[in-house]
This record gives structure tokens, sequence and C-alpha cells, in this order.
């Protein structure tokens, strides 16, 4: 069976340098939640738990719809993540955070009108028994809505800078799409089977396709050098090139630019990025 994406992997380097990129990856992943939100239509009062909240920006919003009579349980593996969430929380906000591993977390039963999550589903070694250990935890009749990634080759955030680096490091043998990581829920007939195993109901696999902000500038070139930094701390190019002796490091940021260079984007550099809005329902009874 696949590895699930450690703890150590979000507390450990990754998890920082999510951290030290909280504020720009907020911005570019704002217009997937707030789809994704939409399709969740939280309302005020309702209890809801947000599945890998990581530094907190969904539980934010979340808590803002349901108000001071509702509430909003962040929980998260990455204990540098949560850290950072409890810190720029707004004051008085109904949310608590928690830091556990969601699909075996001690969750109270039947409690949540909404299971919600920004990118933060795809990293479970067993998803059905994740999937169906939190749909426990929701009332009969109960929602789910999530954002997840489609196929990194539907990606262009990720297709780019890889495709520029190609031959640079040896050819890695293709991963199971599969396994644990941004992309294992790519594929629509995948989603919707883990979720009929775990017990779920009217599930919608709808596609969303947005533009992403990537790093950001007052001026294009200073987007672009920031743009290429990101990519070589946060995401795939990072992890490739993560072992890799400075020269290549050195050669790969210039071909990452040049492709970057091509996207249009004056502030930002904007690239195309593809993802999934899923929503399914908890049977009523
Ligand atoms: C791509 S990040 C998204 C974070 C956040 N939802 C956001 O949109 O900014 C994935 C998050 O899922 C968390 N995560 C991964 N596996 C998890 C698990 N089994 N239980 C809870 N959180 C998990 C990671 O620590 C990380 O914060």
């Amino acid at each position: 069976m696949a590895e699930a994406y450690k703890v150590s992997d979000w507390s450990g380097a990754n998890g920082a340098h999510w951290v030290s990129n909280q504020v720009r990856l907020d911005a570019m992943l704002d217009v997937f939640g707030t789809e994704a939100l939409a399709a969740a239509a939280p309302r005020e009062g309702e209890r809801v738990l947000d599945i890998g909240c990581g530094a907190g920006a969904s539980s934010f919003a979340l808590a803002a719809k349901v108000g001071a009579s509702g509430h909003v349980l962040g929980v998260d593996i990455s204990a540098p993540l949560l850290e950072r969430a409890r810190l720029i929380a707004p004051t008085g906000a109904p949310l608590a955070f928690e830091l556990a591993d969601a699909g075996e977390a001690a969750l109270p039963h039947a409690a949540f009108d909404l299971l919600f999550s920004r990118f933060g589903v795809m990293f479970f070694a067993d998803p059905t028994a994740a999937f169906t250990h939190m749909r426990k935890a929701l009332k009969p009749g109960g929602r789910l809505a999530f954002v997840c990634w489609r196929g990194a080759t539907e990606n262009d955030w990720v297709r780019l800078p890889m495709g520029a680096i190609k031959g640079m490091i040896p050819d890695v043998p293709p991963s199971d799409p599969e396994a644990p990581g941004p992309f294992s829920f790519g594929d629509q007939a995948r989603i919707e089977r883990i979720l009929a195993a775990a017990g779920f109901t009217d599930i919608a696999v709808l596609p969303f396709d947005h533009d992403i902000p990537f790093g950001h500038g007052n001026t294009r070139e200073a987007a672009l050098d920031d743009a290429v930094a990101m990519a070589f701390e946060v995401g795939p190019l990072s992890r490739a090139l993560a072992d890799q002796p400075q020269e290549i490091r050195a050669r790969a940021a210039i071909a990452v630019r040049k492709a970057f260079a091509q996207r249009p984007g004056e502030n930002a550099v904007m690239i195309d990025g593809a993802a999934w809005i899923v929503t399914a329902l908890s049977p009523a009874s």
C-alpha cells in the first residue's frame, strides 16, 4: 500500500516552506477555496470540520459564514502550519484547531453539518477508510465539499516548470498516480469510487479551471523572479530539484524562468490551474 505523506513531511521542511510562503500560497489558492466554499454553502449556526486546514485560510472563511452561533474545527497533521493558523486567526472567531490525522482523529459522532477541505484530502494512505471515518462525524444528511487538483498534466503550474527541466535531471519513473500526493485525486472516477465506498451519496465532481497568480512583485521582472523562487521552495519542482547540485539548480532556474515568461501577468505570473470541486451527502438516516 502507498505510504501516506508523513507528519514529518508537513511538519518538517515542507511545512516550514508552506509557513514562510503562506501569504503567497493563500493568494494563489484563494479562488479555488472560494469556489469550494460556494459549493459548500455554509449557513449560520452550522458546525464544520475543515480537513487539512493548514494555515487556516479556509477555516477563517468558514467561521465568518457560520457566525458566532456556529463553530469550525480545523484539523491538520502539521504543527508549524497550525501554529501559523492560531497566530493569524481573527480574534473571537468561532474556531478551534487540532493537531491530528483527520482520517483517524477522535471526532465526535454525527456532530458536523459540513466536512470541508481546500486541497487537504489527497494525502491519506487509505482514502476510503479515512472518508468512512470522517463521514461518521457528519450528521445524517450532512454535506461534504472539497477542492482538489486534477491531474498533473492538466495543471500548467506543474507541467510548465517540470517540462522546462526535462533532460537536466535523470528521468524519474512515473509515480503511481493514486499514491498519496497533490494529484492523487486527479481521476474523477477514483474520487467517485472512494466516496461511494465510504458511504456518501449524491456525489458530484465538477471541473473548475482558473489562473493561479504565481509569485508577486512590483514589476514583471520581480514577479518572475519571485515565481521561480517559489517553485523552488514548494511543490513538485522543489522536490525534483532538492538533491541536485548547485550547477543543475542554477540551469534549472534559468529554464523555469524562461517557461514562466511565456505566461501573462504584470505583478504575478498567471498560470493555468485545473481542479475538481467535489460535493456529496451523508445518507439522511
Ligand atoms: C496542500 S496543503 C493545504 C492546506 C490548506 N488547506 C490550504 O488550502 O492552505 C495540505 C494540508 O493537508 C494537511 N494534511 C495532510 N495529510 C493530512 C491528514 N492525514 N490529516 C490532516 N491533515 C493532513 C497538511 O499538513 C497540509 O496542511
